[in-house]
């Protein structure tokens, strides 16, 4: 049986539309209760409802063989996992914004209010840059409007969030989309069943156009 740590959420249930398209369905999941585990009729998989930045920790400790991780969070964390597949899902990129007109004195500290510190600390320690981070827990968009920033380094998909707040991307960080991994002793031993699943999936790849 394969063990699968599924991102609770609309990008979740896209890539269980995936799974089981590839031959993977587990009908009970779609029932809407509370439930997080599901295990498919047939005793291949076994699915875990858990939270998008919870996933890679599931698959690092091996409690999942498999899941489905933002590059954001892989790139955050850093997991020992496989990263196996580019799902081509869940696209969006990670930018540093700031209000519109703001002007960067690089003489300055610079306060970066984030969810991602790591990612913060590494982009602007490549830029020779001190900064000050403000690790928030959400609604980061909040923190240069109330001074309690200078910018943001945050997650940018549709652009509305910044938009309605009056902010303005400065830099791409880097493009993010939803990928597949693995806890590094389950592809060990679980190769064939892993290899094989992943191959199913590359199927179901949607190509930009
Ligand atoms: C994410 C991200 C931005 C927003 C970007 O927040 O942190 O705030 O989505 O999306 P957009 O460009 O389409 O507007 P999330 O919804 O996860 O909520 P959060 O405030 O709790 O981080």
């Amino acid at each position: 049986m394969l063990n699968i740590a599924l991102p609770k959420g609309r990008l979740g249930e896209k890539v269980y539309g995936m799974l089981e398209r590839s031959g993977y369905g587990c009908p009970a999941i779609k029932e809407n209760g509370r439930r997080l585990i599901f295990e498919s009729p047939d005793g291949s998989v076994r699915y875990f409802w858990v939270k998008p930045s919870d996933v890679s920790i599931y698959v690092e400790r091996g409690a999942a063989d498999i899941g489905i991780a933002g590059k954001d969070i892989l790139l955050e964390y850093s997991p020992s996992v496989y990263e196996l597949l580019d799902l081509n899902i869940g696209k969006c990129r990670m930018a540093v914004a700031a209000p519109k007109g703001f002007y960067d004195d690089r003489t300055r500290t610079l306060k970066v209010a984030t969810k991602f510190p790591n990612v913060a600390k590494r982009y602007y320690a490549a830029l020779s840059r001190d900064i000050d981070i403000i690790k928030l827990n959400g609604s980061i968009e909040i923190a240069p409007l109330l001074s309690l920033s200078d910018v943001i380094v945050d997650i940018v998909e549709t652009g509305t969030t910044l938009r309605e707040n009056d902010l303005e991307v400065r830099e791409t960080v880097f493009p993010i989309s939803a990928r597949l991994i693995a806890n590094k002793a389950s592809f060990k031993f679980k190769t064939e069943e892993i290899e094989e699943l992943v191959s199913n999936m590359r199927l179901q790849i949607k190509k930009d156009d």
